[in-house]
């Protein structure tokens, strides 16, 4: 029998317990993990609360397949729905269902330990291996695509954003200057060329090409875009007295999150203003001061909480038709606003002129 403990550790695991399940008391109460992993939260919800289903979605069918036998093994798997499928594909998911709204939605982002042991699919710096980075396979765009085609400007601003790399320009010109000659289609050929460009007296701890391999992690998966077009179409699917709780490992993941929560938590009107009108009053309330963060004792254990934000809200009143109607309104994808052209040798800034 699988021990799945051993391959993945849940983050403040008891934290989002106490969180989610508070708003799955009722019978036929259904939460939302929109990012199953190896279920290691989704079981712990299942069991906490007893007259709930659990929906699991994971754009990453191996996890999904663990996932199942897991919750199986666990004598929950009638209470739960697996979903192949990409977070960012809420709506369709529940309206495919006949499910008009949740009572609990639940993200904990990034990638699963065992994605990142997966020494094959080019995750990891540390292991050589094709350049691919996919959490789902069946997408088309891989890392070693983004290096081969993507131009300059783009390739610098997504290590600069993504990554906060201070040499993204230095490393995006080394790619576009060898990648004729010498495409980089591996991790080692990735590593080999940060190492090359970057100053020795200049790094920090840890390996040069950690910030590089995050970035485009992020890029090949879209991570950002799902995230900041899914929490829209969730808010929109809570009941009154759901909550949305996120476990967030990236500073702009957080601020994603913490932007969205914030239009809900505060009253739409001047601050001047005397009485406010029932449907400007604020339609979120925290469930956690600020972002929650894991302690000594569970970084110890588990280094990948090191870096987790948790942030919860619970929905108070309906959400107002105008801010429904907003977070209905289709999602321009990052790389839209920032022009990026993504054409090999030509600009962000000649793409929007239409100039070669
Ligand atoms: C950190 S793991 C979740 C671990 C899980 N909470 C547990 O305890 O086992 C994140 C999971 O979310 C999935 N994922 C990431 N982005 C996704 C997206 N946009 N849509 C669906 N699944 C996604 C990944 O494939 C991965 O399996």
């Amino acid at each position: 029998m699988t021990d799945f403990s051993a391959i993945h550790t849940p983050v403040l695991l008891d934290d989002c317990v106490a969180l989610v399940t508070p708003a799955l008391k009722r019978p036929h109460s259904i939460a939302v993990d929109c990012t199953l992993g190896l279920a290691g939260h989704t079981i712990a919800f299942l069991r906490n609360a007893p007259e709930a289903t659990v929906i699991g979605i994971d754009r990453d069918s191996e996890a999904l397949a663990l996932a199942t036998e897991r919750v199986t093994q666990e004598g929950l798997a009638d209470r739960f729905i697996p979903v192949h499928a990409a977070f960012d594909e809420f709506s369709r998911v529940l309206d495919e269902r006949n499910i008009r709204s949740v009572q609990a939605v639940f993200m904990d982002l990034g990638l699963s330990s065992l994605q990142i042991d997966e020494t094959d699919r080019g995750f990891s710096y540390s292991h050589d291996a094709p350049l691919d980075m996919r959490m789902d396979i069946s997408q088309p765009l891989t890392a070693a695509e983004i290096l081969r085609t993507y131009s300059q400007q783009d390739l610098e601003a997504i290590f600069k954003l993504y990554g906060e790399e201070r040499f993204s320009r230095n490393i995006a010109r080394a790619i576009v200057q060898s990648r004729d000659s010498d495409p980089i289609v591996t991790s080692a050929q990735l590593n080999a060329l940060v190492d090359r460009v970057i100053p020795k007296a200049h790094r920090a701890s840890g390996n040069p090409a950690k910030r590089v391999f995050q970035a485009l992690r992020i890029e090949v998966n879209g991570e950002l875009d799902k995230l900041a077009s899914t929490l829209p179409q969730i808010a929109n699917r809570l009941s009154v007295g759901g909550r949305l709780v996120v476990e967030s490992y990236h500073s702009l993941e957080d601020k994603t999150v913490k932007t969205f929560m914030n239009q809900g938590l505060k009253a739409d009107v001047p601050a001047d203003m005397p009485v406010i009108p029932e449907d400007m009053k604020p339609f979120f309330k925290e469930i956690t001061r600020g972002a929650l963060k894991a302690d000594a004792a569970e970084i110890e254990h588990n280094p990948r909480s090191a870096s987790v934000r948790l942030r919860g809200v619970e929905l108070i009143r309906p959400i107002p038709q105008r801010w429904r109607t907003r977070f209905d309104e289709p999602y321009v994808p990052l790389r839209q606003q920032r022009g990026a052209s993504h054409q090999r040798g030509r600009s962000a800034h000649s793409a929007r002129k239409g100039r070669k």
